[in-house]
């Protein structure tokens, strides 16, 4: 199956392109590099060029013999997105939107999307299900409910299949290969924390320690990403067989402070890490767990690396290797 990973050069595309050669199927990777790095594709043909480019879009398709599309490609930083909405909407949304008309205009009807926890905002009840209300606290959030919004409709008006794949916090790093997580600015706590355990930062910065969880500091769901990678496969597939339009959540089950990211990152690294508390960040929620139970019921889909120290330990295998992470970003 010859599948199209928009966003192949990005942490977590990367890491699905892998798993998909892994599988015996063909990658084809459509990245910009406006964010990805061309060391990180170690699986497929990389094509350098925009999601809304659609002629090259369709051609690519057509060449290709595309069967599906996984769709990864976006903006992704929460504070950005609040200060600088339209750069979010225009990628996040119009972008995207050309992306799936060249797909209809090429008769390419299968996607799978990266969605996201933060379609969520702010959690009534825990764990999360996907019959949560969803009220996103920011436009990055707003962007990719609205995205969901539109393959909602199109797969009733155009017979668009689809699966939108909710992520928790993706974490960890390849067991095997050489790619890792690498953005650029950094926002994510894991990588920051081993950048300290490294030296490359003087001090970790904990955003809030007041917060009503049982150590005061905010919890969260972390995801292996070679586990996250799998779920695409059990998607593609479902796709395949002709499923039904489907929305899944895709956590551990499992929330973990930040206090407790840190002590198993001074166990696996050995390193003190030091910590400078500060005030709480506007718009974060307290607690973020999600339940993964409909992917486990309807695709069989079970984490393999469930615990924070294996996360941990490949994250930190990756990041003793590429202390600076991939050499060059270099964009064509
Ligand atoms: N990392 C997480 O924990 C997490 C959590 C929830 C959701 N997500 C979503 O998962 C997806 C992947 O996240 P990631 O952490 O790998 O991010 P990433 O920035 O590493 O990867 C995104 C890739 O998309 C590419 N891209 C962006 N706009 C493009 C365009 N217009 N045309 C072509 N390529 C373009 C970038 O160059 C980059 O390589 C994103 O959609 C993100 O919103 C990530």
């Amino acid at each position: 199956m010859k599948v199209l990973v928009v966003g192949g050069a990005g942490y977590i595309g990367s890491h699905v392109a892998l798993a998909l050669s892994r599988r015996g199927w063909e990658p084809v990777i459509l990245d910009d590099l406006s964010k990805g790095h061309r060391q990180a594709v170690l699986a497929g043909k990389l094509i350098v060029g925009n999601m809304g480019d659609v002629p090259l879009v369709q051609e690519l398709l057509t060449e290709e013999r595309i069967e599906v599309v996984v769709h990864l490609s976006a903006y992704s930083l929460v504070g950005e997105s609040v200060t600088d909405p339209g750069k979010y909407f225009r990628n996040n949304i119009a972008n995207s939107l050309r992306l799936l008309d060249a797909m209809l205009a090429c008769g390419v009807k299968k996607m799978v999307f990266s969605s996201t926890a933060a379609v969520y905002g702010e959690p009534e009840t825990i764990p999360l299900t996907e019959e949560h209300p969803c009220r996103p606290l920011n436009p990055y959030g707003f962007s990719k409910l609205t995205y969901e919004g539109i393959l909602d409709a199109y797969a009733k008006a155009y017979g668009l299949n689809y699966i939108a794949l909710r992520y928790f916090n993706a974490a960890g790093a390849d067991p095997e290969a050489a790619i890792g997580e690498d953005h650029r600015p950094e926002s994510h706590l894991i990588p920051i924390t081993l950048q300290v355990a490294l030296g490359l930062r003087p001090s970790l910065q904990l955003f809030g320690t007041d917060y009503p969880t049982a150590d005061g500091t905010c919890i969260r769901d972390y995801i292996h990403v070679t586990d996250l990678a799998r779920a695409h496969l059990l998607a593609i597939e479902a796709l395949a067989r002709g499923c039904a339009p489907a929305v899944y959540n895709l956590g551990n089950g499992q929330g973990y402070s930040n206090r407790q990211v840190i002590e198993v990152a001074r166990r696996v690294t050995g390193q003190e890490i030091p910590v400078e508390e500060g005030p709480r960040r506007p718009g974060d929620p307290a607690v973020l767990v999600a339940s993964s139970a409909k992917i486990q019921r309807e695709l069989g889909w079970r984490p393999e690396y469930p615990d924070l120290e294996t996360i941990i330990a490949t994250a930190w295998r990756w990041h003793k290797s590429h202390p600076h992470g991939y050499e060059s970003n270099v964009r064509e």
